[in-house]
């Protein structure tokens, strides 16, 4: 066996190393502790491997990115969403029945409990739709409580999670603008069941536009996974505690809210329209976003992983292009992302660290051109990323390495003192 060698104080340890399909290289650490007495210090963990995972393959140096074997490239534009939420969480694309079964399902499973449809009124008027999505998904294990150990039942809250966080999603927005709820029907693709709960009205047929279906599609399937990103591995860590499926989603769903992570695609909208209406000085920003002492960022660009590009941002800008000449639309904060993103790229400081746009830089354009409205992009985000949280939290159950997730520190606060009381 490969093992590596470590000399602390003088003394020797052989670590074992552990080698991944694609030839991704791990110390395994685990007896680290117990042998020599001593941690690793990784603060953002970008060095330490949590888990072994079969789902998604990133390469970050070469802008790879595949799900269950399959390139992006090959997915996305190419699938439903529900076949690759059925790929994500099975392991493989279904057979054409499977496919139809499955998409019936995650329609009939999309109602949202009638108790549960009150809450909405009862949200601030203020309430982000993340925090409305989030904490309708936390009160579904009220409404739906399940034995963990019985495989139809984990099945049917998988189908209610993916059918319902859509449902909630739109109806969120229906609130917001003071729309009656519409509900999805079985003949409608997911993508397509979206788009009418969002904007048709109960007065007249709504026929989706199949170029905004087909899209829509695409946005999805490009966020639907990204293997131990902020949000799964929060989801990871909830429930290695062995707590439920809905609080563990949950809790991711509030991770991706942060603007470092799901959060930056509206970020990104807020800082274009701010450059458009600053007289689109770029280099400004580019300056603001160099300098240690500004907290100013450029949003939608650089990645923990990606290095050289994120494969997901080269689809997106190549489909905003075609989406927006095929519906007509001139956007003027695309020529604003584009031209940022030209002065950024020339720039030493983003050459240095190769800082890319991500995934986030683009999407926001194409949402607006579905009609979307910025507050409701991280949602979207969400919709996408839940058959990747459910397939982790499946991997996690059969996980034989599995144990309560629970890092360790380093102490650097006062040494034993003492209280004493005044007589
Ligand atoms: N603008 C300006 N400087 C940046 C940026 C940026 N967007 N991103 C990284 N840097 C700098 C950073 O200041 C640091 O500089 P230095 O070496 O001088 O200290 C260097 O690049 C390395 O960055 P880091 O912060 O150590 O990188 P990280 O891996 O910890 O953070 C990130 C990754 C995505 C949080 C960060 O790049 C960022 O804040 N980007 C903007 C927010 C964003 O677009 N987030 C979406 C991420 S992709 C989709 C998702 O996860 O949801």
């Amino acid at each position: 066996m490969e093992t590596a060698k470590l000399i602390i104080r003088g003394k020797e340890y052989d670590l074992p190393i552990i080698v991944g399909t694609e030839n991704e290289t791990a110390i395994d650490i685990r007896k680290l502790r117990d042998t020599a007495g001593v941690i690793t210090y990784d603060p953002g963990f970008a060095n330490t491997g949590a888990c072994r995972s079969a789902i998604t393959y990133i390469d970050g140096d070469k802008g790879v990115l595949r799900y269950r074997g399959y390139p992006i490239e090959e997915l996305a534009g190419k699938l439903r969403f529900s076949s690759a939420a059925y790929l994500m969480i099975y392991g493989r694309i279904p057979t054409e029945d499977e496919f139809l079964e499955w998409r019936k399902q995650l329609t009939l499973n999309s109602f949202v409990h009638a108790s549960q449809v009150n809450f909405f009124d009862n949200f601030s008027a203020l309430a982000h739709p993340m925090n409305i999505l989030g904490s309708m998904v936390s009160s579904m294990s009220s409404f739906y409580p399940y034995d963990a150990d019985d495989e139809d039942h984990i099945n049917l809250n998988i189908q209610r999670l993916i059918g319902q966080v859509k449902t909630i999603a739109a109806f969120s927005y229906r609130k917001s603008v003071g729309l009656p709820y519409i509900y999805p029907r079985t003949d409608h693709s997911y993508a397509a069941n979206f788009l009418r709960m969002m904007f048709a009205t109960p007065a007249e047929e709504y026929v989706v536009p199949k170029m905004m279906e087909n899209a829509l599609d695409m946005l999805l399937i490009l966020h639907m996974d990204h293997e131990q990103n902020c949000s799964t591995s929060t989801v990871r860590m909830v429930s290695s505690t062995m707590s439920n499926i809905y609080a563990s989603v949950s809790a991711g769903i509030n991770a991706l809210w942060g603007r470092l992570h799901g959060g930056a695609n509206e970020a990104v909208l807020d800082m274009l329209n701010q450059i458009a209406q600053d007289g689109a000085n770029y280099m400004k920003y580019v300056e603001m976003a160099k300098k240690k002492d500004d907290p100013f960022k450029l949003m939608g660009f650089g990645h923990r992983v990606y290095r050289n590009f994120d494969p997901r941002a080269k689809i997106l800008k190549t489909a905003v292009d075609d989406l927006l000449n095929e519906m007509g639309i001139h956007d003027p904060l695309l020529d604003v992302a584009k031209n940022l993103e030209e002065v950024a790229l020339k720039d030493e400081f983003f050459i240095e660290r190769k800082l890319y746009p991500n995934v986030d830089f683009y999407s926001g354009i194409l949402y607006r051109a579905l009609g979307i409205p910025t507050e409701m992009f991280t949602v979207l985000f969400a919709i996408g990323r839940m058959p990747g949280w459910i397939a982790h939290w499946m991997e996690m159950r059969d996980d034989p390495d599995l144990r309560i997730q629970r890092p360790r520190q380093i102490y650097v606060g006062k040494n034993l003192r003492h209280y004493e009381a005044e007589d």
